[in-house]
């Protein structure tokens, strides 16, 4: 890591602020799922040991500017007192007399959380005089744990960075970028990539650049059925980008050329709708035509999973199915279990995105995982290669 940690900082007596991403589901005015604020536990009580003012901002959904009470943080406030089992201040807005007041008041080891910054427009607009607001609350010491929002150039994301002295990434972001970083840079071989997901037009670049690095690409969920029709393949009323047939056609034919191993479906779980419960199995070339594709099916999965059994590293991002309906949901748990067993067998593995977290969570295999990553978007977008703006802008260790 070339760039300052937490570690780095002197804590001591200093409000430090702390960009984080409680971007959590809300449900009757409690946080329905914390996992993301439990994450950034370590970061917190490191800060909180070394004897700091806690100054912690978050975005929770897309308020488009303006204070929305749907996206308040102030239930978040009340999961993470609990969580640190102490209490944990609120500012209703998070630049101002308010916030600005609340902050002076910290004393050693005090948290303060700040409402939604995404109330503001200059949030997402990487406006410098809001970044400046935001940083005047601390004294000139920000860390950065929110690796789910690093893919923003948002204001409490980079603008800020500009208007303190350290900007040093948090123990989640390093532990995030640690992980993820190996799989682009220093991979253990063979590194078997697992995509799924509806879109092949989200995951264009991912698929490109880990064609590079991996040794094989196992496709799966709605997003294979443009792969299988750009093949002539009959895919029924399957969900296909057709405008993106050609882009697939030409990824398959890179990976022929080149002898990589991308692996599709060989066949699926079809059914009318997705809300239908009437299922069948059929190979893939034997699709009806009136039916649609929702699920990969039991040879698939034995395929996947043999795939999976001999590597070394394994990157997981997508659903292989719909699987939030059980009639759907069998080869995505199958997966999850592949992917666990070859952890136990020595392999490292690392999932993203908030399906197949569920996914590996339901199948009761969350604790087997190596690494289980905060970061849709984010970590989509480092597989891919690109740099993350919320990590380039932290300070340089030299
Ligand atoms: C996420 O949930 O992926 C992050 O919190 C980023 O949210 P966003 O896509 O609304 O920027």
């Amino acid at each position: 890591m070339t760039k300052l940690s937490i570690r780095d900082l002197d804590l001591t007596n200093k409000r430090v602020f702390i960009r984080v991403d409680f971007n959590v589901p809300l449900e009757k005015g409690a946080v329905a799922e914390d996992t993301r604020i439990r994450e950034t536990i370590p970061t917190l009580k490191f800060a909180i040991n070394r004897g700091a003012r806690l100054v912690l901002a978050s975005h929770l959904g897309r308020p488009k500017g303006k204070p929305d009470p749907k996206y308040t943080l102030k239930p978040v406030a009340a999961r993470l007192a609990e969580l640190l089992g102490q209490p944990v201040a609120f500012a209703a807005d998070c630049v101002g007399p308010e916030a600005e007041s609340k902050s002076r008041a910290l004393k050693d080891g005090d948290v303060l959380l700040l409402q939604n910054v995404r109330y503001h427009p200059e949030e997402e607009a990487n406006d410098e005089n809001f970044s400046r607001q935001l940083a005047a609350l601390c004294d000139q010491l920000y860390v950065c744990d929110a690796f789910g929002s690093a893919h923003r150039a948002h204001a409490s994301v980079v603008g800020i960075t500009k208007f303190v002295k350290q900007a040093a990434a948090g123990l989640l972001m390093e532990r995030e970028l640690a992980y993820l970083g190996k799989a682009i840079s220093n991979p253990e071989r063979p590194f078997i990539a697992v995509l799924g997901g509806a879109k092949v037009s989200d995951k264009i670049e991912v698929v490109q650049n880990l064609m590079k690095l991996a040794d094989g690409m196992l496709i799966g969920g709605a997003m294979a059925y443009t792969f299988l029709k750009s093949q002539g393949q009959p895919v029924g009323k399957s969900l296909v980008e057709d405008d993106k047939l050609d882009l697939a056609k030409s990824l398959l034919e890179q990976a022929r050329a080149k002898n990589f191993n991308l692996r599709l479906p060989v066949d699926h779980v079809v059914a009318e709708s997705p809300s239908s419960t009437d299922t069948k199995i059929t190979d893939i070339a034997q699709t009806p035509p009136d039916l649609m594709g929702l699920d990969i099916g039991p040879k698939t999965v034995e395929l996947f999973s043999r795939d999976l059994a001999s590597a070394k590293l394994i990157v997981w991002n997508g659903p292989l199915g719909m699987f939030e309906r059980p009639a759907f949901s069998a080869g995505t748990l199958g997966i999850a279990k592949a992917v666990a067993e070859a952890t136990e067998a020595g392999a490292t593995s690392i999932v993203g995105g908030g399906d197949s977290v569920a996914a590996v969570e339901e199948a009761g295999v969350a604790a087997k995982i190596s690494h289980i990553s905060t970061g849709g978007g984010a970590s989509l977008e480092f597989l891919a290669g690109r740099k993350l703006p919320g990590v380039e802008a932290l300070t340089d260790k030299s």
